[in-house]
């Protein structure tokens, strides 16, 4: 039974990779993304029969009879039934938590495949039977199993903090940290290293499993301990960087099955997953390592209770607030987290359109850490079906600020904080939307709470803004109604 040539899957592998470089390209803006998904799914979709025909390929070669068939197609069943039942149910705010999921499995792949490499390296025809791995690849299935061991207790962990729901002490948003911890993780690394290498010289054609499981244990065990120590509220970046370890250990897995579909896909998410967490950092004026070596999230929300201040805000109703926009020529809003809690998008889309209506020229305007992951804002809006050309990046609408009459801020709070400008600020430096200069301003929260990074506002007490506290659905809902 000759299920595929080879020639034909190194073919279908370079037309999936082509399909997942073409999605990351359209990812890259609102307009494209939609396109960009159909190539993503597509490459996947081209990459998996792939695979499964190689797998049957094979294992007719090998005349292992019937047996194993039922499982690969089980395992296709059962792995697409819970992905697509996931990803349906999933809310978006609970996306981060759901990906956190995704690579936990990944990063488990990983060790699997290597264990089953390193037990039965003839059955991946990698070598004869009874004969011994070489060297190049115990160090790649050593490499695979340690970023693969890490990602995947990392990730429980995240996904432990982002859902919140779990009574058990590792899974809350406080981080968890002990004296030494840096030096301790320290030093199960170098362990880790040195059990590795032990593993990769050890001679002989029976594998040396006792420094490599050891070597696996201690894996899982620093995966668990780099996490804890990091606030529920930093997880995003985290699982951004988890994603690109998981990446790299299905690249690495990829070079011990000489698989280059493994290869070339574990790369683009090792790499695409590492730039965007340099990019969610920069966005965030937050030093990549300042982030890995964990605490911030909490120490920035222990801060934020004492900052808070007694001083007099103006404060005014929806209808005050129509009012002041209906008479506007330009209004820039500025959504944020809050928005997304409150699933507001909709009711925000009918104000813009009465408004739009009646002449004033409205705009979006989108920070690139607004909400709690990246695009988590522009989605939003795309969900309200929000036309691409009101939508502005931080960078194109930051000079308008100044000629706009009003500045319509929903649920946002850090991204608009003017303390980044303060160099004495723990948000020094963080690039802001800088709503502050408009003409007037109006603030939708439901208190005077602080935002994610726990700092007090003082947009909120200049002379010129006006805070309309409640709901955001329930004071759009209202606006709506106000401006007739
Ligand atoms: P935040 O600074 O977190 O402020 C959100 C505000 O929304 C809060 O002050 C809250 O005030 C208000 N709010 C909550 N529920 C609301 C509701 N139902 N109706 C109206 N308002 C509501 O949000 P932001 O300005 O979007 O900034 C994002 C922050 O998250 C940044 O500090 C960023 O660095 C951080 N972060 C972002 C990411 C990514 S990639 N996006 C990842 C990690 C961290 P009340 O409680 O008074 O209502």
């Amino acid at each position: 039974m000759n299920f595929i040539s080879l020639n034909l899957v190194t073919l279908l592998y370079l037309v999936a990779s082509v399909c997942f470089i073409q999605a990351l390209k359209g990812l890259s803006s609102p307009s494209t993304a939609r396109a960009g998904n159909a190539f993503g799914m597509t490459g996947m979709a081209i990459a998996t029969v792939t695979t499964v025909a190689l797998i049957l390929k094979l294992k007719a070669e090998m005349a292992t009879g019937t047996m194993g068939y039922g499982l690969v197609i089980l395992g296709l069943v059962v792995g697409g039934g819970i992905g697509a039942f996931a990803a349906k149910k999933v809310e978006m705010t609970k996306m981060p938590e759901l990906v956190a999921a995704m690579h936990s499995l990944i990063g488990l792949a990983a060790v699997c495949i290597a264990v089953a490499v390193v037990s039965e390296p003839w059955v991946f025809q990698i070598t004869e039977r009874g004969v011994a791995l070489p060297f190049g690849n115990r160090l790649e299935l050593f490499i695979g199993t340690f970023v693969g061991a890490v990602t995947f207790s990392g990730s429980v962990i995240a996904f432990g903090k982002l859902s919140g729901k779990y009574k058990f002490r590792l899974f809350q948003g406080a981080p968890v940290s002990f004296p030494g911890q840096h030096m301790f993780n320290l030093a199960i690394a170098i362990a880790i290293v040195v059990l590795g290498l032990v593993f990769c010289f050890s001679e002989g054609a029976e594998p040396a499993w006792t420094p490599f499981v050891i070597m696996a244990i201690l894996s899982f065990i620093l995966g668990v301990l780099i996490i804890i120590p990091i606030g529920g509220a930093d997880m995003p970046v985290v699982v951004s960087m988890l994603n690109s370890y998981s990446g790299w250990a299905a690249a690495g897995i990829g070079f011990s099955l000489n698989n280059s579909m493994l290869i070339i896909a574990g790369s683009l998410v090792g790499s695409s997953g590492a730039i965007l967490s340099y990019i969610m950092c920069k966005a965030m004026n937050r030093s990549f390592f300042n982030v890995i070596l964990g605490g911030f999230g909490g120490e920035a929300a222990v801060t934020g209770g004492a900052a808070q201040e007694q001083r007099p805000v103006k404060s005014g109703s929806a209808d005050d607030a129509a009012f002041i926009m209906s008479n506007a020529e330009s209004v820039i809003i500025v959504p944020g987290y809050g928005l997304a809690v409150a699933r507001a998008q909709h009711a925000l889309k009918e104000l813009v359109e009465k408004l739009t209506h009646q002449g004033v020229s409205v705009k979006y305007a989108i920070h690139p850490v607004a909400g709690r992951m990246p695009g988590h804002m522009n989605v939003l809006l795309a969900e309200a079906e929000v036309p691409y050309d009101q939508v502005f990046e931080m960078e194109d609408i930051n000079g308008e600020f100044g000629q706009t009459d009003v500045v319509l801020v929903l649920g946002a709070n850090d991204v608009v904080n003017p303390a980044a400008k303060d160099p004495k600020s723990p948000i020094a430096g963080m690039p802001i939307l800088e709503a502050y200069k408009a003409k007037s301003i109006i603030v939708n929260k439901r208190s005077m709470a602080s935002g994610y990074a726990g700092l007090d506002n003082d947009l909120f007490y200049q002379p010129n803004t006006m805070m309309v506290f409640g709901d955001a659905k329930k004071v759009l809902e209202s606006m709506v109604k106000a401006v007739g």
